[in-house]
């Protein structure tokens, strides 16, 4: 077997702790120097000591008793959880030798985040890359990857067009020097997000309220995050798992397919690595929520103090969201409304990246509504944040509702090739705890031939 590109463990993206003192310590030297190839031992949820990064919201904010905890996907290198699943992707075909460095390109189908984790990763493992996505997203997310290297290949749309990257995929795949990582079908990202995010999710609540978790949710792209669900739920067995969709894009709760805002979401399918069996929730969250929501956070800090935030809270919470992140707080502050959560009680959430990609986002928000003065901001505090809103939000519990999923999975991937004995086995618990199992057994060739 030929040595792979040198990088972390799932374990050890888990517990940074477990790293080499040596490797660790460049590690955290390098962080100012994103493209140092040791930054690949800072794709982690944790801080230099160990803890997760994390925020739990003020109360006056969120209008509920239940302690609401987002951890902060920002703080990984490249600026978004996602680089996660691209390096598990890529590290894993290395280990598997299905792609091989100088010999293979990789694609990255994606809307954004994906691939700019997937731009960035190539670059410090020393592959070429190319990046599919749709014409139509946020500026700085072309410029993100094409500063880290990968070629663009655009196809016409937004977010819910994101079919057509896949069908793009399809095609580019037939030429074998050309190797996908493609998210929404393959297990290393159902693996590091539940192994990595969802463990450290647990680790996030202790000291917090009564230190389980009553209620995970989170928005699907790919629906690698809400993986983190099954490890949760394994560990607290009465969580609930919550998938989040836009309002105007509810593809899981009503087959519907409409454009919406929310980049790195709603992308008109059930994904193929979505474990449906542990989605107890679905939720829908207006996609301008989400818009109007991040202003409020990140432009009304005076509201915000008005509203009872402290000021160093209120500042504190600057620049830590995205569009993706309000919804999935929203979906967590509706949830706890709907389960009648009290302050011992936790919900979980994630912010997959920061402000840092979404000042086009708010160019365009004030373009689009003209007048954006405090009196607004105001007013938009107390709507989106405030009220205690339970609409929209579907029990997918019974055999019914999970059969109405399983048969969207199927309306989406048996056109890519899938069997239907592939699609019915991942019906089964069985399939999601034998994928999960191998972790071992990557990690342990990751470190025999790293
Ligand atoms: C900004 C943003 N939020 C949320 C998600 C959804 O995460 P996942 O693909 O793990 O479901 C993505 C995925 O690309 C994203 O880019």
């Amino acid at each position: 077997m030929p040595k792979i590109p040198f990088g972390p463990t799932y374990k050890e993206m888990l517990d940074p702790g477990r790293i080499a003192p040596e490797i660790r310590r460049k590690a955290l030297q390098a962080k100012e120097d994103e493209l140092d190839p040791i930054n690949l031992f800072n794709i982690t949820w944790k801080d230099e000591v160990g803890e997760v990064h994390k925020v739990v919201l003020p109360k006056e904010l969120t209008g509920t008793e239940a302690n609401i905890v987002v951890l902060l996907g920002k703080y990984f290198p490249s600026g978004s959880h996602k680089v996660g699943p691209a390096y598990a992707t890529l590290i894993e075909g290395c280990v598997d030798g299905d792609i091989l460095p100088g010999e293979h390109t990789i694609l990255g189908p994606s809307t954004g985040n994906f691939g700019i984790g997937v731009s960035y990763i190539c670059n410090l493992m020393g592959y070429e890359a190319v990046v599919i996505m749709p014409d139509n997203m946020s500026k700085e997310r072309y410029e993100r990857i094409q500063k880290y290297g990968a070629k663009l290949d655009l196809t016409p749309g937004t977010e819910s067009d994101v079919i057509l990257t896949l069908q793009r995929t399809y095609e580019l795949k037939k030429d074998p020097k050309n190797r996908p990582l493609a998210q929404f079908e393959l297990l290393p990202n159902y693996r590091f997000h539940r192994y990595v995010t969802g463990n450290s999710a647990i680790e996030a609540v202790k000291g917090v309220g009564n230190g389980r978790i009553a209620c995970f949710t989170s928005a699907p792209g790919s629906a690698g995050t809400i993986a983190a669900g099954d490890q949760i739920k394994l560990a607290f067995p009465e969580a609930k798992v919550v998938a989040l969709e836009p309002y105007e894009c509810s593809t899981l709760a009503t087959g519907g397919r409409g454009q919406h805002r929310i980049e790195g979401i709603g992308d008109k399918m059930c994904t193929l690595i979505h474990n449906v069996n542990n989605t107890d929730f679905v939720a829908l969250i207006p996609d301008d929520d989400a818009v109007r929501g991040l202003k409020v956070i990140q432009e009304g800090t005076k509201v915000l103090e008005e509203m009872g935030v402290s000021p160093a809270q209120a500042l504190g919470l600057k620049d830590l969201f995205g569009v993706s992140g309000i919804c999935n707080i929203l979906g967590a502050i509706r949830m706890a409304h709907y389960l009648k959560l009290g302050p011992d009680d936790n919900v979980v959430t994630i912010a997959t990246d920061g402000f840092d990609r979404y000042p086009s986002v708010m160019e365009d928000l004030e373009r689009r509504y003209l007048e954006t003065e405090d009196f607004v901001v105001r007013r938009w505090a107390r709507d989106i944040f405030l009220k205690p809103n339970t609409e929209n939000i579907f029990d997918f519990r019974g055999p019914e509702a999970k059969e109405q999923l399983y048969r969207q999975k199927e309306k989406d991937w048996l056109p890519f090739g899938y069997s239907q004995e592939y699609l019915d086995s991942m019906k089964e618990p069985e399939f999601w705890e034998k994928e999960f199992a191998k972790i071992e057994d990557y990690d342990e060739k990751i470190e025999k031939l790293r």
